[in-house]
């Protein structure tokens, strides 16, 4: 087992109608004017939007709005929130969505504080020293951002989809108020679990041995999310069921996970981060749910005994070719894609989809990927 440090400084505040103390919560840690930030219109539709205000009006806090996130967020609207930030001079931000509108808040709220070009940042050639305070209310639990100091944003220039992360990102509180997931679509549920389960996986495949406990614990959580996504899609307001899944989002990429064995893999997100960046329509988990099948079968020779061991321990078979195909099946049973053919991706695409991970070299951990080893995987998606 690796050495590690934990530190993850994030307060939780879990339960139903939590989102009335989302005022309350702010207003405690001594701030008085924010910028709340939201997507493009399902928080209103929901409801929670009067939620959150009426929380808010009644610490008397002033709030000023970026409205307008998109799913695979997008850098011109980061530039947009760090100038109402300065001119508006608020003291934090609150995001109140999924992960791309708490990934823009973080990238909103570490620009504030930037002097240059702002993008060197997401290119690694900079850093992100300090940030305004970051409150979440989280409407879809999946990519853990609520609770980890990481953002993933894309640059419509270049179609570059790049991250960057930071200590001083880490959300101040974030609120899971399972209630408020109950409108979540199947769809973006489905993409959800499949974006819980790739976070597992990249430090479950990553080569590092002698991680006992964490395995159990990673075999855990794939198994609770196997069990409760099929629940959610039958009865979307199941409290318990969503709980579950929520606390696996949680805990599949707040450190805790990737105790002992951090960084983990994650070339499977930097080419699904490829792929999302050229193609933003597609859903960052639905992407998954066809490279991580492709990416394991490329793969068999480097962890053909840990492939071997996930196949037993969460669908009780020996073979591990059917471990995965076990896979992609539940993946189709919960409304997924397993090919780029039901996205209408073109196989002429893989060099520039290739080209575009390996901007992110060097890419992976239980085997280090050059770009041919990126095309045959690409390959394997169809
Ligand atoms: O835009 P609105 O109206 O809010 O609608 C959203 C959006 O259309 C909708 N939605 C969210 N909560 C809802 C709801 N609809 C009804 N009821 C609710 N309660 O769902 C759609 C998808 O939302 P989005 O925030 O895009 O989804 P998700 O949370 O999956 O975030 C995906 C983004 O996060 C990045 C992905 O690459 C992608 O850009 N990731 C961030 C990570 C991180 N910061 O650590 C790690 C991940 O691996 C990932 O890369
Ligand atoms: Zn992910």
């Amino acid at each position: 087992m690796k050495d590690f440090v934990f530190h993850n400084p994030t307060k939780i505040v879990f339960g139903k109608d939590k989102v009335l103390e989302v005022g309350k919560e702010i207003k405690s840690a001594g701030y008085n004017k924010v910028l709340l930030a939201y997507g493009q219109g399902s928080i209103k539709n929901t409801g929670t939007y009067d939620k959150v205000v009426t929380s808010l009006s009644k610490e008397n806090i002033q709030y000023v709005e970026l409205s307008g996130i998109r799913p695979n967020p997008v850098f011109s609207k980061v530039l947009e929130g760090i100038e109402i930030c300065k001119k508006e001079g608020v003291g934090a931000i609150l995001a109140v969505g999924g992960g791309s509108v708490v990934d823009s808040v973080k990238a909103i709220a570490g620009g504030v504080f930037f002097d240059g070009d702002f993008w060197q940042v997401f290119q690694r050639k900079a850093r992100v020293e300090k940030a305004l305070p970051i409150f979440v209310v989280l409407t879809l639990s999946a990519t853990g951002s609520e609770m980890n100091p990481s953002t993933v944003v894309t640059n419509e220039d270049t179609r570059e989809k790049f991250y960057f992360t930071s200590t001083a990102v880490y959300p101040r509180v974030s609120i899971l108020d399972p209630v408020l997931q109950f409108t979540l679509p199947n769809y973006q549920t489905s993409a959800g679990a499949s974006d819980i389960i790739a976070h597992i996986f990249e430090l479950y495949f990553c080569g590092e041995e002698e991680t006992e406990l964490q395995d159990e614990f990673s075999e855990g959580i794939l198994r609770t999310v196997i069990s409760f996504t099929p629940t959610l899609i039958k009865n979307p307001d199941d409290y318990h069921a969503r709980a579950q899944v929520i606390l696996s989002a949680l805990f599949a990429l707040n450190g805790v996970n990737g105790i002992g064995r951090e960084p983990g893999d994650w070339s499977s997100h930097m080419l699904e981060h490829s792929l999302s960046g050229i193609h933003p329509e597609i859903a960052h988990g639905a992407g998954l749910a066809i490279i991580f099948p492709a990416w394991l079968k490329y793969m068999m020779p480097y962890a053909e005994k840990k492939i071997t061991r996930f196949s037993q321990k969460i669908w009780g078979i020996d073979n591990p070719e059917a471990g995965i195909q076990r896979l992609k099946e539940w993946f189709i049973s919960i409304g997924l894609e397993t090919s780029f053919k039901g996205f209408g991706v073109k196989e002429e695409e893989i060099p520039v989809l290739a080209e575009m991970s390996m901007r992110m070299s060097p890419l992976g951990s239980l085997k280090t990927l050059d770009a041919k080893d990126v095309e045959t995987i690409f390959f394997y998606c169809f």
